[in-house]
């Protein structure tokens, strides 16, 4: 039996990635975090949280990471764990620099000491292109992070590249542009929207406050995501791919279609809040996955409409299970509303 290595299993894509890879038969292991309050919901909403085998490790401890790379004795790692929120990436560079930029050093690092034969899967972004593009964007445009967090992965991405050259490692970048899920993190922008709908429309919340609504987003499908990134790692040779549905579409857009879904006018329920904008912003992302098709075979089913309605009803479904008290592994209740947060952006 194949076994597999992925950081941050506790996340969005580590969680369906963790469901796709144990359906194909690998046995499947995960680094977590060590947190005061454990944080395990979504493997147990996928039921899935039995099925794998937890390594705690922290990507600012190398000790932590060969540990894992040593136990595991992986074919194949998936590395995803980062600080991933860009907003954040602002309050917090130089965590996200250690976390997010070198803690892809300290892996490549452990595989190349222990077992260069490990084939690698890097966690690349469409957030590497930055500012400033009106077309689509495929593996051969330029990069021009305009965060902390890019900057972070672009360092990423080129120490992927130099040990794939160097060293000969089966190293491969995912360059995924955004993708969703009723398993998003809530401060996010769509499951942050789907979430205010669905307690709007029961009554539980009174208005949802934005920041950029004009920023446009090439948005997919999580589950139909992981998939690319195992695909990349089944090829002949190693190579980076963009992984995206070649639409894009605005916050404002996203707001629109959300609000429809439960029959309510969004303008009468979004205000625009100044804390939610960032220092610099992404305003247009679309990618271009013609090289994915082409050679992985790859290719989004769930487009945007599709997407929307799928988050807004999930959380509506919650909300519902919810008031009539039911519970279950859910972060929702947990998450306070987003304007208790103070930042920086508000102090300004
Ligand atoms: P996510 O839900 O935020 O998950 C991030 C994971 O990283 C969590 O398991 C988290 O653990 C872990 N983590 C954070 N800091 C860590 C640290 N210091 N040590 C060890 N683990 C740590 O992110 P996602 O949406 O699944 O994304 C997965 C990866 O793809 C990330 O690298 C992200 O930057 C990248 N990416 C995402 C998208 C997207 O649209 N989703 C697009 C392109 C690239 P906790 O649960 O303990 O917080
Ligand atoms: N989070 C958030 N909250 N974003 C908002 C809000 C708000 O209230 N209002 C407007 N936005 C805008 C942001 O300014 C940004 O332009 C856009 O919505 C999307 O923001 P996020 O959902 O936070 O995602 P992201 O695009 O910044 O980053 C995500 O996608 C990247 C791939 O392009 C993350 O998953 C990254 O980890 C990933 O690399």
């Amino acid at each position: 039996m194949e076994r597999v290595l992925i950081t941050g299993i506790t996340g969005q894509d580590g969680a369906y990635l963790a469901k796709f890879l144990l359906e194909k038969g690998y046995e499947v292991y995960g680094t977590y975090r060590r947190l005061s309050t454990p944080n395990f919901w979504r493997l147990q909403y996928l039921e899935i949280f039995d099925s794998v085998n937890l390594i705690p490790a922290d990507l600012v401890d190398t000790t932590s990471i060969v540990e894992a790379i040593k136990i595991s004795e992986p074919d194949e790692v998936y590395h995803l764990a980062a600080q991933s929120f860009v907003g954040a990436s602002f309050e917090q560079p130089v965590g996200t620099g250690e976390i997010t930029g070198l803690g892809v050093t300290r892996v490549l690092e452990a595989i190349r000491q222990i077992n260069p034969n490990i084939r690698f899967y890097q966690a690349s972004t469409s957030e590497l292109y930055g500012r400033g593009n009106l077309t689509s964007l495929s593996e051969d445009t330029p990069f021009q992070p305009s965060s902390p967090y890019a900057a972070a992965k672009l360092y990423g991405y080129w120490l992927t590249r130099i040990y794939r050259e160097g060293y000969k490692i089966f190293a491969c970048n995912g360059i995924l542009f955004n993708h969703e899920s009723p398993l998003r993190g809530l401060e996010f922008v769509t499951r942050k929207i789907s979430n205010a709908v669905a307690k709007i429309a029961l009554g539980i919340e009174r208005e949802l406050r934005l920041g950029n609504l004009d920023a446009k987003r090439d948005w997919g499908y999580a589950p139909e995501y992981v998939e690319s990134m195992w695909l990349m790692l089944q090829q002949k040779e190693p190579d980076d791919y963009v992984i995206a549905t070649n639409e894009t579409h605005s916050v404002k857009e996203f707001a629109e279609k959300a609000f429809d879904v439960v029959g309510l006018d969004w303008q009468e329920n979004v205000k625009v809040d100044k804390r939610f904008f960032r220092p610099l912003d992404v305003n247009f992302l679309q990618g271009d996955y013609s090289k994915a098709k082409q050679k992985l075979g790859w290719r989004p089913k769930v487009k945007f409409d599709k997407l929307v309605k799928i988050m807004v009803k999930e959380d509506l479904d919650r909300w519902e299970k919810w008031q009539s008290g039911e519970r279950f592994p859910w972060d929702a209740p947990n998450y306070p509303t987003e304007t208790k947060i103070v930042t920086r952006a508000l102090r300004v």
